[in-house]
């Protein structure tokens, strides 16, 4: 099936919202997706599906040499296609043209679709974060070097 990977746009915003409360429930972070469209330092990238619309995104930040993943969904019928990884894979491509040296994120230690999925790229456990999540719950940091 055809599906592109693009830069996301405004147009996309309510899609974005419902696959980011598919994705994270009651755990939605309280910075808005339409604040990341317009947010010079954040880039979204989107997997827009010709038959399903956008089925995943990607949103990271870039600051100094460094690019953080702040958030990746994939819609629960389009999961295990290979959306976030492709995802993860362009937005680091940007970001190492563009001078970064390493890709960061937080985790939590029992998503275990998103640990394994870090791992399989590469990512490494830099440290834990102790009750970094609203609800107690602890961090991982992971970092994958890109230079
Ligand atoms: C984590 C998440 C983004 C993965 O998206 P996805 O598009 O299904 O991931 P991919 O298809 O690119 O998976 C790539 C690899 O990650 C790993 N992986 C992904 N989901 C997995 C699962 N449920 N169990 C074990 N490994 C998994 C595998 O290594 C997989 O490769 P494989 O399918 O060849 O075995 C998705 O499960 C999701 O949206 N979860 C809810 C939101 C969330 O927790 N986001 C992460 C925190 S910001």
């Amino acid at each position: 099936m055809k599906a592109a990977l693009r830069r996301a746009a405004a147009a996309d915003l309510a899609a974005l919202e419902a696959l980011e409360r598919e994705g994270f429930g009651a755990h939605v972070p309280k910075e808005g997706m339409a604040d990341e469209l317009t947010r010079s330092w954040a880039r979204v990238y989107v997997v827009d599906d010709a038959a399903r619309g956008v089925v995943a995104y990607v949103t990271v930040w870039r600051v100094a040499d460094e690019v953080e993943v702040i958030q990746v969904a994939t819609r629960p019928d389009a999961r295990r296609e290979g959306h976030a990884r492709a995802l993860l894979a362009r937005a680091f491509e940007e970001a190492q043209r563009d001078g970064a040296v390493r890709a960061l994120l937080e985790v939590r230690p029992l998503n275990v679709s998103a640990v394994t999925l870090y791992r399989a790229m590469g990512f490494v456990e830099l440290s834990r974060r102790a009750r970094y999540y609203d609800d107690g719950e602890d961090a991982l940091v992971m970092e994958l070097r890109l230079a």
